[in-house]
């Protein structure tokens, strides 16, 4: 037998996971066709796309990140430069976990890298809803579950999830509570006031954006859980000038520098605090 393709493999692995998805118009069961959709019985019909991704989007989004901000993202994060917030993250998840979903997982890194360095066998599934990040997930991973999706209408069962993690994305806590299992954590992740300070500095040299609290988003997440446990993780990494366009390109910060050739930066400093909610 040949080579299945991506999307004959996707099908498959989507197929043994079928449980996981409800339909996001009408919230019923959803059975996956051989041509390559996911039905339910009222005929709301999602594709699987030739690179192995569902969309459950009924209409096009106009996303403000492109695919040349995924593809920047996607590089520095395979450089390694938040390995150690992987391993932390990793640590925290802990040994009881079987399903994590990643809400907001742009091109999908963070959650292979840190399913990668747990000691068991997990059941990993990112959403986002801009199509060019899952399209760049899918392109790098095999047989994995990527969505494109909105968490304000999200595809998946209610207590579904073990864990749900958002890294640097938008949170829908009533939509994580519906997701999570009774026992379930959410893994938020926030900027510290040193995160990626060196770009910032550059970038927004004398203005008020130099300056960052996560303070509003903490307390908000403070207020949705009854245990939160706040892990702030700090380093700095020396920067090689050959990748500073792919860092420059990451993130938003990047759009307001003008002449990239003036930006001197030797090193990066990681700051964020991990928030635990249960
Ligand atoms: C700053 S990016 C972070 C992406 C990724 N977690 C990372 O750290 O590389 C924020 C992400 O949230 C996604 N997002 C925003 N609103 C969303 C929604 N309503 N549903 C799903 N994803 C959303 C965006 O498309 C974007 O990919
Ligand atoms: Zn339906």
């Amino acid at each position: 037998m040949g080579k299945l393709s991506k999307r004959e493999a996707s099908i498959r692995n989507i197929n043994a996971h079928q449980k996981l998805f409800q339909c996001p118009i009408c919230e019923s069961e959803m059975v996956i066709e051989d041509k390559g959709a996911i039905r339910c019985p009222e005929n709301h019909s999602f594709d699987i796309a030739k690179q192995g991704y569902i969309n459950f989007m009924t209409k096009p989004v106009h996303s403000m990140y492109s695919k040349e901000l995924f593809e920047s993202r996607y590089e520095v994060i395979q450089s390694g430069l938040y390995d150690k917030v992987h391993e932390k993250i990793a640590k925290l998840i802990g040994a009881e976990t079987e399903t994590i979903l990643d809400a907001g997982c742009g091109e999908g890194s963070h959650l292979m890298k840190i399913t990668d360095r747990m000691n068991h066998r997990v059941i990993p599934v990112g959403i986002d809803i801009a199509k060019e990040g899952i399209a760049t997930a899918a392109k790098h991973t095999e047989q994995k579950l990527w969505c494109v999706g909105d968490l304000a209408n999200s595809p998946f069962k209610k207590q579904t999830f073990d864990c749900i993690l958002n890294f640097l994305s938008p949170a829908n806590y009533l939509e994580f509570q519906r997701l999570l299992t009774p026992q379930g954590k959410v893994i938020k992740v926030v900027p510290q006031e040193g995160y990626l300070q060196q770009l910032r500095k550059q970038a927004y040299a004398q203005s008020e954006k130099e300056h960052y609290t996560n303070e509003q988003t903490v307390n908000r997440f403070k207020e949705q859980y009854t245990k939160v446990d706040v892990h702030r993780i700090n380093y700095t990494l020396p920067i090689d000038p050959k990748f500073l366009p792919n860092l420059l390109g990451m993130t938003p910060l990047g759009w307001h520098v003008k002449n990239t050739d003036e930006i001197q930066i030797r090193e990066i400093t990681i700051d964020l605090d991990i928030l635990v909610g249960q």
